[in-house]
């Protein structure tokens, strides 16, 4: 099945009439938001770049984060992207404004969608749980993004997680231990009533956070700002939400800047699509 939900080929190569859009993770996270894209606007082409080799960067310094994100914009932009989308919470965080300083094109993150789904989901004055990577917590980008659409934010960094996804533990008993303690450690600070997965890695783990969070006896409901986000750039884009026709091919190629053959095995999983073909792509140190 398509995540278009219409009978479609996928042809990895720039067929269609819609815009080039530029989707840049640190790895394979933003894949969750690449495959809200193909399904929410397939008429575009997309670009998807994980820089694999310098993950994560939810550890790094903001100068270093800002660094790897303006080179991976930049690349994307002279390959011939229109928009970009920084599927990555730790270079919204961080370096949204340097990639803005540094590209010509417009540039969507994923902070403010998410914020805004989280209030669509539990209304303004709710206590929402945030979980993300130490650098995203403690630039306390959600805390302002929160606070501007009249939510509460708890900040809680998951530093372990990041890790787990991209080894594919996404189903693992050492991913659900871990996940037991940060939510146990969470819970017991606050009693939220959303949490909202602030790292793009986390959609891949969003059943064991559902299941853990229902074992520690909440009921909060869990929120992924990838649906948000692709929403938001069909309304930049101006193209009318899932149009398509039966023709229409998904569009989209992929550069790592690590191991191919890694990224287009757990790519390929986690984008619910086969990746025909990975590019590799050396950014430096
Ligand atoms: N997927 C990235 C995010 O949304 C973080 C991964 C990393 O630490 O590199 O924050």
């Amino acid at each position: 099945m398509n995540p278009a939900g219409g009978k479609q080929n996928v042809a990895q190569t720039t067929a269609n009439p819609g815009p080039m859009v530029g989707v840049f993770d640190s790895g394979f996270g933003g894949l969750t938001v690449l495959r809200a894209l193909l399904s929410k606007i397939p008429s575009a082409n997309y670009l998807y770049l994980g820089d694999t080799a310098r993950l994560p960067y939810g550890a790094k310094s903001q100068a270093t984060i800002a660094r790897y994100a303006v080179e991976s914009a930049r690349f994307l932009e002279q390959r011939g992207c229109e928009y970009l989308v920084i599927a990555c919470n730790t270079a919204t965080a961080l370096a949204l404004e340097d990639i803005r300083r540094a590209v010509s094109v417009p540039v969507l993150g994923v902070i403010e969608p998410g914020a805004h789904a989280a209030k669509r989901a539990v209304g303004a004055g709710a206590e929402v749980l945030v979980l993300a990577t130490a650098a995203t917590v403690q630039s306390h980008a959600y805390h302002a993004a929160c606070e501007a659409v009249g939510l509460r934010a708890i900040e809680v960094a998951c530093p372990l997680l990041v890790p787990l996804v991209e080894e594919g533990w996404t189903d693992h008993e050492v991913t659900r231990e871990v996940l037991r303690i940060y939510l146990s450690e969470a819970l017991a600070k606050c009693k939220p009533e959303a949490v909202l997965l602030g790292c793009t890695h986390y959609p891949l783990i969003a059943g064991a956070i559902e299941t853990t969070l229902r074992e520690l006896g909440s009921d909060a409901v869990v929120i992924d700002s990838a649906e948000a986000t692709a929403e938001a750039a069909a309304a930049a884009l101006d193209v009318a939400a899932g149009r398509n026709s039966p023709e229409t091919s998904l569009s989209f190629e992929c550069y790592a800047t690590d191991s191919v053959e890694k990224f287009q095995r757990l790519g390929s999983l986690f984008l619910h699509q086969p990746i025909a073909h990975v590019h590799h792509l050396d950014l430096g140190g």
